[in-house]
């Protein structure tokens, strides 16, 4: 692809999210009378906008910390939903936050720092929203040149090649100095590529290349960054259902494999003073999608239909002996966790319950054909070890939920669970009806090339306790829950997703 071609693919970005112009303010006291009851919810107030920087030099730790668990754990998530008397009503609408927590000579350290884009600066000088978000209409004449405008880099954060990089869906990833958390500035790849969608959810391969997507109306870019975080090459095609929303992908040896769900995002609807619900609509009759496309060329691609379902996340996927690759994925029947269970969060109330579960596909490039095993689960953040990614994985590790307590507390997951994909042998920790558990990292131990030779790393919130911990699990004895835990003096705004760099 030539950059004359890039530039008309992403010509238009500007001008399409022009700032709406209807108003629909939310009521952030609404959210403190709900939460009272609620108080699992409680990190769904979010910071507010005076919060500094969020430090803990030293965690309170029990049990005992693994010595060879030295590194920077880091996690994304919306931070800020609240300025000027207004509040956000959908989840995925605050501004980004990044938390590093260091691990090392038998101490935790945190650091969490809000991103600092070209919205958060504004909006801070403006007192008030500027920008329209993911989920509610702000009432502004404030210009838009293009989506970084209103960018939050809210969605997962990644060290790669000596910066951390905090990444949103529809522009440009935020570099940040691994040291202190400042923003460096939106990364750009190459001049006529500005602004271009670099999803949330890159792949690092096992020689350390970085692959990701980019989607926007009907293209699809396909992004790759060497070891050294230099720029190789972008590719745009187009996508075989436009305007959807397409959240994760997976890579292979020689593909790319991203899943389509059959989800029309009608901004215009929202503009209009439309709910999510009625602004995002989930087409039944359409098939969820997986689109394949070759690495090195991206006009050689396949395009496979399964059952209609709602897909956020990939597990892993990899080509297997006969020529078929083979997909996992966490699956649900609808998209009510995205129109429904992330509104109610925001206004302090359980979400509707968990429907998400993990799908075992295989696509046989041969004849086009693909087929799906749904297991009996409740799941989501599902991870692999990272060495193995695009590789043949045996275990996959989620959040889960499966006490009968958990009814009341809407989608929130109690647990996570590490399924053995050979055997379908499910090892699982319930941390109890008190904590909220977020995604949990596989991180190998030094040394080791087992996949079980690994931690567990991932934090919860203690809603009795009202504060955030780190967990550390023996990944061959999950049952056993953590060998050690590192308590923070504070309570963190529920996150999204993280990533683990070795010291
Ligand atoms: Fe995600």
């Amino acid at each position: 692809m030539n950059r004359r071609t890039a530039l008309q693919a992403f010509g238009a970005l500007s001008a399409t999210f022009a700032a709406p112009s209807f108003a629909l303010p939310a009521d952030a006291s609404a959210f403190d009378r709900a939460v009272a009851a609620n108080r699992w919810l409680q990190p769904f107030k979010g910071i507010s906008d005076t919060t500094q920087d969020l430090r803990c030099e030293s965690l309170a730790i029990t049990g005992r910390w693994p010595a060879g668990l030295r590194g920077r754990f880091y996690r994304n998530g919306p931070a800020l939903f609240e300025r000027g008397g207004q509040r956000y009503r959908h989840w995925f609408d605050g501004d980004g936050m990044v938390q590093q927590f260091r691990f090392g000579d038998g101490r935790v350290s945190h650091l969490g720092r809000l991103v600092h884009t070209p919205k958060l600066l504004a909006e801070q000088r403006a007192g008030r929203f500027l920008y329209s978000a993911f989920g509610t209409d702000i009432p502004s004449d404030a210009p838009a040149q293009g989506p970084d405008s209103f960018n939050t880099a809210n969605t997962n954060a990644i060290e790669h090649a000596g910066r951390v990089l905090a990444m949103w869906e529809g522009g440009s990833a935020f570099a940040l100095d691994p040291r202190d958390l400042s923003t460096q500035g939106p990364v750009s790849w190459r001049d006529d590529l500005q602004q271009a969608p670099f999803s949330a959810h890159p792949k690092v391969d096992a020689s350390g290349h970085l692959w990701n997507i980019g989607t926007f109306r009907n293209r699809v870019i396909a992004w790759h960054i060497d070891p050294q975080g230099r720029f190789v090459n972008a590719q745009v095609g187009e996508s075989p259902y436009p305007g959807g929303m397409v959240h994760d992908m997976a890579v292979t040896a020689q593909f790319l494999v991203i899943p389509l769900p059959p989800v029309k995002l009608h901004f215009e609807r929202l503009a209009a003073g439309g709910t999510p619900e009625q602004a995002y609509e989930f087409q039944r009759d359409e098939p969820l999608r997986i689109l394949v496309l070759r690495k090195d060329d991206i006009t050689q691609r396949r395009v496979f239909e399964l059952p209609a379902q709602m897909v956020f996340h990939v597990g892993n996927a990899y080509e297997r002996g006969d020529g078929s690759i083979a997909l996992s994925f966490v699956g649900a029947s609808d998209h009510r966790s995205l129109v429904l269970g992330a509104v109610a969060v925001m206004r302090g109330q359980p979400a509707p319950p968990r429907v998400s579960s993990t799908q075992l596909a295989v696509l046989d490039m041969a004849s086009g054909r693909a087929s799906v095993e749904s297991l009996a689960d409740a799941v989501e953040f599902p991870r692999v070890d990272p060495r193995r990614i695009g590789l043949p994985t045996r275990y996959l590790l989620n959040a889960s939920t499966w006490m009968p307590y958990a009814a009341g507390r809407g989608s929130l997951f109690h647990g996570i669970e590490l399924r053995d994909l050979h055997s379908g042998k499910v090892d699982r920790y319930d941390y109890g009806e008190q904590m909220v558990v977020e995604e949990h990292l596989i991180v190998p131990k030094p040394g080791a090339s087992d996949e079980l030779d690994a931690w567990l790393v991932g934090t919860t919130f203690d809603a009795q306790r009202q504060v955030t911990l780190v967990n550390v699990l023996e990944a061959r004895r999950v049952a056993a829950g953590p060998v050690a835990q590192a308590a923070l003096p504070y309570w963190l705004p529920l996150g999204f997703h993280g990533n683990f760099t070795p010291a």
